[in-house]
């Protein structure tokens, strides 16, 4: 196993390219099996979770060929429904191959992705997007067998005890594209991820509309041709990048990421006191004054995404003052506290909120990667401790940060890889 080495202290200057978005590539993958024909998707990342979907795909019987971020998937005439147990718990987004399965096999049977270490990960909201479009579905030794012969458009309402489900937005609107009949999502997600999926399945002739709102209405087709798509880039990379500006007093133009899709992140940082702004094909995140501490809620998209709830606690466990941090998607996902109060750091956890007083500075020291968000956290204070860190089970980020360590290498950080002894 690998670990990373960070050498922190390293102010980071300079432009990096944000690679296409993993949790944009890997429905938008998926829903390449909803037609026989080729489908062409660019600027895949060159991700471990995205060598998973292509597993899941060549499991099924289909044609995958990749050259670099290129895929081209050639679905014709398979004809298997099934992804197994020993590739879904490897990755629990392998769940959004449920939909295309369905509208395209009228049967499905996958494995349950189960919990993960940022706590429970029920289904019960993608199972509700599907009853309602006239699926019959069990769960029998560990997998979801679903039935869709009587396949037909529904109204359904997709809310839970944490709001919508974008994920379970995406199985529904791709079950629907198949469907018979017209189909309405209420309280749908609206992340730019889902609405990327949704440009990909009108370039294959799909019929929809809203996406991008909370009501997406899909008229089903009888079939679906191939397309080609060019996926957008990662806002949550380039939102970690924004914060190793803020936290080494950088300066790093961010290329190929959307601003619209960071404004909550934007606004928050702003806030504190990082200046930022648009620059030619993408934008400039640049630190000009002293931080200051900020309260932040993570909640649905536009909100303040869950996903950067980790990296940002790193950011205010070093800006003097108080910040509270409340987390309201994933009341459990702190993980990482015990891992930053490793290096120094001062947070007291109280239910879902944490409490985040800035101290002078972090200390490098061995801490161990908890999943892949966490992550990203630990390299962040790493490039700001004193001496050096020692990131343990790397290959959690290898899962969502494309040639991380050549990109911040790039910038002026002192970070490389090293073998687990
Ligand atoms: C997506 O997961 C992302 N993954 C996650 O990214 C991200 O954290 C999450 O959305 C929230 O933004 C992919 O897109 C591949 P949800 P998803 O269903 O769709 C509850 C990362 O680090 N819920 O929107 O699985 C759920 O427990 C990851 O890249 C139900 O109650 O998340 C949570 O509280 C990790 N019932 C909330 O909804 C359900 O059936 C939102 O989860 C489904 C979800």
């Amino acid at each position: 196993m690998d670990k990373l080495i960070i050498e922190g202290g390293q102010r980071l200057v300079g432009a990096v390219s944000i690679s296409g978005a993993k949790n944009a590539a890997l429905p938008i993958l998926a829903a390449t099996l909803l037609s026989d024909d080729k489908s062409i998707i660019r600027n895949v990342p060159a991700l471990r979770d995205m060598s998973t979907m292509l597993k899941i795909i060549r499991n099924l019987g289909v044609k995958v060929e990749q050259d670099g971020d290129e895929v081209i998937v050639e679905p014709k005439g398979y004809k298997k429904w099934k992804a197994p147990y020993d590739l879904v718990s490897t990755m629990r987004a392998s769940i959004c191959v449920l939909g295309p399965l369905l509208a395209k096999q009228r049967f499905a049977e996958v494995s349950f992705p189960g919990g993960c270490i940022i706590g429970p990960r029920p289904i019960d909201l993608h199972m509700k997007g599907i009853k309602a479009l006239g699926v019959k579905v069990k769960v029998e030794k560990g997998y979801i067998i679903a039935d869709a012969k009587g396949l037909r458009g529904g109204n359904v309402y997709l809310g839970g005890h944490f709001g919508t489900s974008v994920l379970a937005t995406a199985n529904t609107m791709m079950a629907a594209t198949l469907a018979n009949g017209v189909t309405v999502i209420e309280n749908a997600a609206c992340e730019p991820e889902v609405v990327d999926l949704a440009e990909f399945l009108l370039k294959m002739g799909a019929k929809i509309k809203g996406h991008s709102t909370h009501r997406i209405i899909i008229e089903g087709v009888k079939r679906l041709h191939g397309a080609e798509h060019y996926v957008i880039a990662d806002r949550i990379e380039a939102g970690t990048y924004m914060l190793a500006a803020a936290i080494t007093k950088g300066d790093l133009r961010l290329k190929g990421a959307r601003l619209e899709h960071v404004v909550a992140l934007v606004d928050k940082l702003t806030e504190s006191g990082l200046d930022i702004s648009e620059s030619t094909g993408g934008f400039r995140a640049r630190f000009i004054k002293k931080l200051r501490p900020v309260t932040i809620t993570t909640l649905p998209y536009p909100g303040f995404p869950t996903d950067m709830q980790a990296q940002f606690m790193s950011l205010m466990a070093v800006t003097e003052g108080i910040s509270v941090i409340t987390e309201k998607i994933y009341p459990e996902r702190f993980i990482h506290i015990s891992e930053l109060a490793r290096m120094g750091a001062d947070i007291i956890l109280e239910g879902p909120n944490a409490i985040v007083k800035g101290v002078k500075y972090l200390s490098g020291a061995p801490v161990m990667a908890s999943d892949l968000r966490a992550s990203a956290a630990l390299v962040l204070a790493g490039l700001v401790a004193r001496n050096r860190t020692e990131i343990n089970r790397v290959y959690h980020l290898d899962r969502g940060y494309e040639k991380l360590e050549d990109k911040l290498t790039k910038l002026g950080a002192r970070v490389w890889r090293e073998k687990e002894k």
